[in-house]
């Protein structure tokens, strides 16, 4: 089998089609929105070292542990979560670890969705040219309206939730997965540019100095448990969503070889955004911790003061959002296709039943900004504690399950197995980095809150 897929593909072609596509659904919102909006809140250099650290000795080994059920299992998490377990003679509980997954992925969605909406809705604005020579508190303003306004969020939220219901629901998400090949280039340059541009009229030493000048002292739990939530989620690990791409695998090729370039353009395109976005924050006066909407008010500022700003700003958001609908559609296709293939769903139900809960989910998370902007607990809203529940506590638990999992209950032939084309190192070093960091790690990192709640103790 494998002599045929290797005649029937390219190298090149194969190898940089798994590259993009499993780039494609990592590369998100996540990058631009969350990253900054992250890194700003959580005192920036602190945050970007600890979250470096976690993506390298955590999430690339959990990244290569999802693929490899995914190419072993060839199914959807849940069944191959339990086939997998089957295969090992182990409890069948291990499907767990698939329903967790399906479930944070809906979670996630919701409120992806309205962030990326607020994206969508932007393209407009921009191209039309509303953001011309305004000063920075106008953005700003602009930004709160928005925020405030539910009726245009569901709008928009509805928008791209439809679009990725559309996509899922047609099966076309391979297609989708393969124009990553062009949108994920155009989307680095267009990045580029914006920080090229950022640098020359940015206050770029104060950026440098928040994002980069890094002390211990600045630390914290929280600072930690948000990074591995980070590391995870920009990623899209810890849900099974990555375990579609095993099947894109090509043959011949070194599977830790080819999603290290995977997490060094994920890291690459955050960090750019990062650098596209501070220095244009520090020159606007705006504090670096003043909430999600970071993205969404310095590039449209720095759209409104270039030459051509309209044409390149609308078309930068409409490729942020197509990088967001890849993400889009990986959060949801787990869940629907367990319901085709578990309940023999139509795929066109499956989609609506599930899509229309996310839908509900984040017509809640939306209202956070507004109406109901009062209803907290612990002091948090309901978008933070969607957010919080999915990207700090599920993905992380769907992690640590999958690297205990691979690394210790999968007979070690198995999992060496979907090695062949690794040398022998890279596969002991993988096994170990799992085995002995990437799970203690994460299981550690989790419990600390739970010591502090419950013992009230500081730590
Ligand atoms: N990684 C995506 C992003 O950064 C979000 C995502 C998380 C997608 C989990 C799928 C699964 O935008």
């Amino acid at each position: 089998m494998s002599l045929f897929r290797e005649s029937s593909q390219g190298a090149w072609g194969s190898r940089w089609t798994f590259v993009a596509a499993t780039a494609g659904a990592a590369v998100g919102m996540g990058n631009i929105w969350k990253f900054s909006a992250l890194a700003g809140a959580n005192g920036g250099a602190a945050f970007v070292v600890v979250y470096l650290f976690f993506v390298v000795m955590v999430s690339l080994p959990v990244l290569i542990a999802e693929v490899v059920i995914g190419s072993r299992g060839r199914a959807n998490p849940i069944t191959a979560s339990r086939d997998l377990a089957r295969e090992a003679g182990i409890s069948k509980a291990w499907q767990t670890m698939g329903w967790l997954g399906c479930i944070a992925g809906l979670v996630i969605l919701s409120y992806y969705s309205v962030m990326a909406g607020i994206g969508i809705a932007y393209i407009d604005e921009i191209f039309t040219g509303q953001f011309k020579d305004l000063s920075a508190a106008k953005v700003g303003a602009a930004f709160n309206t928005l925020l405030n306004d539910p009726k245009q969020l569901l709008i928009w939220h509805s928008v791209f939730l439809g679009i990725v219901m559309l996509v899922v629901s047609t099966g076309v998400e391979r297609g989708l997965a393969r124009t990553s090949r062009i949108i994920l280039p155009v989307f680095i340059i267009l990045l580029l540019i914006v920080v090229a541009y950022s640098m020359r009229i940015g206050d770029v030493a104060k950026a440098q100095a928040f994002l980069f000048d890094f002390d211990w002292t600045m630390i914290t739990p929280s600072i930690v448990l948000a990074a591995l939530g980070q590391a995870f989620f920009t990623l899209s690990i810890g849900l099974g969503a990555m375990m579609a791409f095993g099947a894109y695998m090509p043959d011949g090729r070194s599977i830790a070889g080819l999603l290290s370039v995977v997490v060094l353009i994920d890291t690459a395109v955050a960090l750019l955004a990062g650098m596209a976005i501070f220095p244009l924050v520090f020159s606007m006066n705006i504090q670096p911790d003043a909430g999600p909407g970071l993205v969404f008010i310095a590039l449209p500022y720095a759209f409104g003061h270039i030459e051509h700003g309209e044409l390149f700003g609308g078309a930068f958001f409409t490729v942020v959002a197509l990088v967001a609908l890849s993400s889009g559609v990986a959060l949801l296709e787990p869940a629907v296709a367990w319901l085709v293939e578990r309940f023999k769903f139509r795929r066109i139900i499956a989609t609506v039943v599930v899509g229309l809960l996310v839908w509900l989910l984040g017509f809640a998370a939306l209202l956070s900004f507004s109406h109901w902007s009062d209803i907290r607990w612990l002091g948090m809203t309901i978008f933070s504690w969607l957010d919080f529940v999915s990207a700090s506590v599920l993905l992380p638990l769907g992690g640590l399950l999958i690297a205990i999992f691979v690394g210790w209950r999968m007979r070690e032939e198995a999992v060496r197995d979907e090695f062949y084309r690794d040398s022998g190192f890279i596969f002991v070093l993988w096994y170990w980095l799992l085995r002995y960091i990437a799970a203690p790690a994460v299981l550690v990192i989790l419990l600390v809150p739970l010591y502090q709640y419950f013992l009230g103790a500081d730590v």
